[in-house]
């Protein structure tokens, strides 16, 4: 807890909404300082052109947007892609990517208009108040951090909303939703409320990004997804910038009802937690980038890069982006990445990512090598007994 005299002036990770509408006030009050609102475009799709306005209105002294979508997607998501991240072999990480980003930019904004402290609105149970939290540490160990949901005794939305009126906050009429959502351009997630039960399917109007499988076109749409050294860069051969890609690639893949997950999953701080999520155009791209990796990369680099996925997932899930391991670990990754490059063509039909074909200018794969035809002699047959007969050596001489 940083202490109340020594802040002066405050950035807060603001969203408009009711809980960062609530804090920016709760600071000028409790700090007795000014606050300077911050907000980063990630693809959240909310209306950010009144935002300052409202911050202001609310009591910020000044307010910045930043739009890092196109950081987002080309060194956060694309990363992740590379890397093969899952986190406990289902979730995507759709918002553990965005925290540290927009922590980076905070520290930026903090530091540009002179801020001695940072506030967020994360909560004391969750990930992403460690996610922001371990990325100040990281780039900015002498700025204060002030986390509200740890310090006031505000313990609801209704105290909240009684706070806002007390006060005279603006909120825009939102309908409570009975969950929380974290939105950016890799997924939506949902959790907490009537997700709480993890019996209790969520109700179809929930999903925002995707229609369900059932409902999804009965024609199948075909797709080819072009790399270059890892990285995405065509759809049906036509260039797109990370962003505008994973756009684009949302919109496909939701129409037809590709990317749903629902899991329980284990949070950094101890707790089992249901989450549900939408990630269409990141579910087509892991697909799409295993399938052209099949072609492209040796064997043993691959296996290698597979050891380290549910690792660097780990990292990322636990908030260390910044940290030296993970340098160490995207280095390996960029490396593996040299070799791939090439087209994978896809079917996307009622939920699932089928793999059509796959092909590749500098691809490993040779059919004049894997032929049941004549090889010319390429490959000698005979010499298989040998490698058999020595794998199996040991085999053969334990006791039976
Ligand atoms: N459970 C997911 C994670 O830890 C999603 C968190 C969503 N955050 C939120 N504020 N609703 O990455």
């Amino acid at each position: 807890m940083a202490a109340r005299e020594s802040v002066k002036r405050v950035c807060l990770a603001y969203s408009g909404g009711l809980d960062t509408s609530v804090i920016l006030r709760w600071l000028i009050e409790e700090y007795d300082c000014e606050v300077v609102a911050y907000c980063a475009d990630v693809g959240q799709e909310e209306e950010l052109s009144g935002l300052p306005e409202k911050a202001r209105a609310t009591g910020a002294v000044d307010c910045v947007v930043r739009d890092v979508r196109e950081e987002f997607v080309r060194d956060y998501v694309y990363t992740a892609i590379k890397g093969g991240a899952i986190y406990e072999g289902v979730y995507l990480l759709g918002t553990a990517l965005a925290r540290p980003l927009i922590a980076k930019h905070h520290i930026d904004v903090a530091r540009a208009t002179g801020c001695d402290a940072v506030a967020h609105g994360a909560t004391g149970k969750g990930n992403d108040q460690v996610r922001f939290e371990l990325t100040f540490r990281a780039l900015a160990p002498e700025i204060a951090v002030i986390a509200p949901w740890r310090e006031w005794d505000l313990r609801s939305r209704t105290d909240c909303m009684s706070y806002a009126q007390k006060y005279d906050i603006p909120i825009t009429a939102t309908i409570n939703k009975p969950f929380s959502i974290d939105r950016n351009l890799m997924h939506v997630s949902y959790e907490g409320g009537v997700l709480e039960d993890p019996w209790r399917a969520p109700d179809e109007d929930m999903f925002i990004t995707t229609v369900a499988p059932e409902a999804a076109p009965d024609e199948p749409r075909e797709l080819v997804v072009e790399f270059e050294r890892g990285d995405p860069v065509a759809l049906d051969g036509e260039r797109l910038g990370p962003a505008d890609l994973l756009a684009r690639l949302n919109r496909i893949a939701g129409e037809n009802g590709v990317g749903r997950i629902d899991m329980v999953e284990n949070r950094f701080v101890g707790l089992k937690s249901r989450g549900v999520y939408e990630t269409p155009g990141g579910t087509v791209l892991h697909v799409a980038h295993r399938a052209i990796e099949s072609i492209t990369m040796d064997r043993e680099v691959m296996h290698e890069r597979d050891r380290m996925a549910p690792r660097f997932a780990e990292l990322i899930y636990n908030g260390f982006w910044f940290s030296p391991e993970m340098e160490m670990m995207r280095a390996a990754i960029d490396a593996s990445q040299e070799n791939v490059t090439g087209e994978v063509r896809l079917k996307l039909y009622k939920g699932n990512v089928d793999v059509l074909g796959r092909r590749s200018p500098v691809s490993l794969y040779s059919e004049k090598l894997v032929t049941f035809e004549d090889d010319d002699g390429a490959y000698d047959q005979a010499d298989a007994g040998g490698f058999i007969r020595l794998q199996g050596l040991r085999l053969a001489a334990r006791p039976k």
